[in-house]
């Protein structure tokens, strides 16, 4: 199959590269771009380890052909850090509050809850839960998780408020 050269945005920087067409966005992440963040847990739309912000909007790279990536706007994992290497509130509530064991389903956990955050700034704990249901955990129970996402929309709400 012809390759065809793709564009996008992708962690803030223009990045391009040919692939065919039904390449899947993972694995052009994963594989051209050396963005290891998403993970491939099932490469069939049910575990959200694979979820990238794209456009504003939570995805699963692996139910997206890179070519309908094409000219988009990509946030991975990777990119979820301040370019100084701060990490986001996210990053420090899962790690204060031990929200992850293994570590496979977190880059997309934080990954979907970066937008969740974003679609709900102040989310109850049933808003939480439903948010990221599209993300499976097969080791922490989901309890500090939670209790991460909580306390980083406290944070983020309180920094929102240092800032006015
Ligand atoms: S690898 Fe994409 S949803 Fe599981
Ligand atoms: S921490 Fe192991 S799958 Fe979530």
């Amino acid at each position: 199959m012809s390759k065809m050269h793709v564009k996008m945005t992708v962690n803030g920087k223009a990045v391009e590269g040919l692939a065919e067409p039904r390449m899947l966005l993972v694995h052009f992440l994963r594989e051209e771009l050396n963005l290891t963040g998403p993970h491939i847990g099932c490469d069939t739309s049910h575990c959200g380890a694979c979820t990238v912000d794209l456009d504003g909007q939570s995805v699963k790279a692996c139910t997206m052909f890179v070519s309908q990536a094409n000219g988009a706007d990509i946030t991975t994992i990777e990119g979820i850090a301040a370019p100084d290497g701060t990490l986001h509130a996210l990053q420090e509530a899962f790690r204060e509050h031990h929200g992850l064991q293994c570590g496979f389903c977190t880059p997309g956990m934080i990954t979907r809850a970066y937008r969740l955050l974003q679609e709900n700034p102040n989310p109850t704990e049933d808003e939480i839960r439903m948010g990221i249901s599209g993300n499976l955990c097969r080791c922490t129970g989901y309890q500090n998780i939670v209790k991460a996402i909580s306390a980083a929309a406290d944070e983020l709400a309180g920094a929102r408020e240092a800032a006015e």
